[in-house]
């Protein structure tokens, strides 16, 4: 099986150019089945993730080709099915959920089951388009949706803060007939990009990034450009790995208006972080870092998908610190990994409390789930001798060529079979 060997203990030093975000390049590439003309988009990362979404809508009849930019064709789509075999690798798959039953009207999408890091329920996407004037019936394992008329905006009003939900709402409510307000919507700038993608292929979608969202319908949506936003997560994980290895790193594309709460955590370590228009300056001036407290939230907060990076940090800082998980109920698989390689980290409840120790010890880990992935490489970056981490899949389904981007910056890493 293909694993990744570091060899701890080596500062990052360098640049690193930061790639398009998974997390909006996923629901902008669903929303393509709703434009009736072709679309092109640039700066789509090429991941794991995104290839399971492209099979998806290719296997309903979109035309795909990747020359540079990644055009898609959905004027002839003859499928409307998110099958199991997909929906099981990629819980993201959902989101076709919303586009195809707006512009076709029907649409089967496979149940997406339990994961790694929680129950992880739909509830709230099926609830969504029942107000939305659709019919869902959940039987043998998939979601049949269908609606006898043109989908009916209402108001909506999410119990819990959702970002996928939101999203699937979004692309539903843009075909609807009259206006649809979203309520306690998320406000990840994931949401942001994929309504302005919306909008530049004619939908009219107001408030996106604050927690009410205006949608009024219109009839179809042409085509249309667009450049999917950087990764702040890959950008906060490289951040990780600096802050943990005593670094100094830039990097580039990426906008700082976009990860300010994981930017001030990072101060709070002590690095020094100069911010420019699209690049950010990262220095930890050869410093262990301070512990730092972290508690997830929805955006603005601080984010569920950088908790476990920052447990890396924490276990070579300077001090104890508590880093409490709200979003998900079972996200702690990496902790047990951690503690493989010398990491001082109990468990109470939903927050961690990790006690600084001066060097983790390289170890043969088991990587359980994508941010789990990144976690083990920030701390294999900064342990004394060999780390081997195995079942790197999950890396590969949201981080673009991570070694290479790591070998540049200096680190001993590499991909073995
Ligand atoms: C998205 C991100 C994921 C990130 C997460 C939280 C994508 C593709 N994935 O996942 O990387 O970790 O946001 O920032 O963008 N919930 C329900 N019922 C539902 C939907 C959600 O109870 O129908 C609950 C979830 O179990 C969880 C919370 O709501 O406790 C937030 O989950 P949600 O924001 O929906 O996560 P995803 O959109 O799946």
């Amino acid at each position: 099986m293909t694993k990744l060997v570091i060899e701890g203990g080596r500062p990052l030093q360098g640049d690193v150019r930061i790639s398009g975000a998974k997390n909006a390049a996923l629901p902008i590439l669903a929303a393509s089945l709703l434009a009736t003309q072709p679309v092109a988009l640039q700066n789509v990362p090429r991941l794991q993730d995104v290839a399971t979404m492209i099979e998806l809508i290719g296997g309903m009849g979109a035309l795909i080709t990747r020359n540079g930019d990644l055009t898609i064709d959905c004027s002839q789509l003859n499928r409307y099915e998110a099958p199991y075999e997909l929906v099981r690798s990629m819980r993201a798959s959902i989101l076709v959920l919303g586009p195809l039953l707006a512009r076709f009207g029907q649409a089967v999408v496979s149940f997406p089951g339990g994961c790694a890091i929680g129950s992880r329920p739909v509830d709230l996407h099926i609830k969504g388009m029942e107000l939305l004037g659709a019919e869902i019936r959940v039987e043998n394992g998939n979601i049949y949706a269908s609606r006898k008329n043109r989908l009916k905006g209402t108001t909506i009003a999410f119990e819990t803060v959702t970002v996928t939900g939101t999203e699937n709402v979004m692309m539903a409510a843009v075909l609807a007939e009259g206006q649809t307000i979203i309520k306690h919507a998320a406000q990840e700038p994931e949401v942001v990009d994929l309504a302005n993608f919306l909008i530049a292929l004619g939908a009219k979608i107001q408030g996106a990034g604050t927690d009410t969202i205006v949608i009024d319908g219109v009839s179809d949506l042409t085509g249309g450009n667009y450049r999917v936003m950087p990764d702040r997560i890959e950008a906060g994980t490289f951040l990780a790995a600096a802050a943990a290895t005593k670094g100094t790193i830039t990097l580039h594309d990426i906008s700082p208006a976009i990860m300010q709460t994981v930017l001030a955590k990072f101060r709070e370590t002590g690095a020094v972080i100069v911010e420019q228009e699209n690049s950010i300056l990262f220095d930890m001036q050869g410093k262990r870092p301070n512990a730092i407290d972290v508690v997830t939230s929805p955006y603005p907060g601080f984010p569920t998908d950088m908790q476990a990076q920052f447990i890396a940090v924490n276990s070579v800082a300077n001090g104890e610190a508590n880093v409490t998980e709200t979003i998900f109920e079972n996200r702690f698989m990496h902790v047990q990994e951690l503690q493989r390689m010398g990491a001082q980290i109990r468990l109470q409840g939903n927050t961690a409390i990790v006690t600084g120790i001066d060097k983790l010890h390289g170890a043969p880990v088991t990587a359980t789930d994508l941010r789990a992935s990144a976690c083990l490489i920030v701390a294999g970056l900064a342990a004394e001798g060999v780390t081997h981490v195995e079942r790197i899949h999950h890396l590969d389904r949201g981080y673009e060529r991570i070694e290479e981007k790591l070998q540049q910056l200096g680190a001993s890493i590499k991909r073995e079979n």
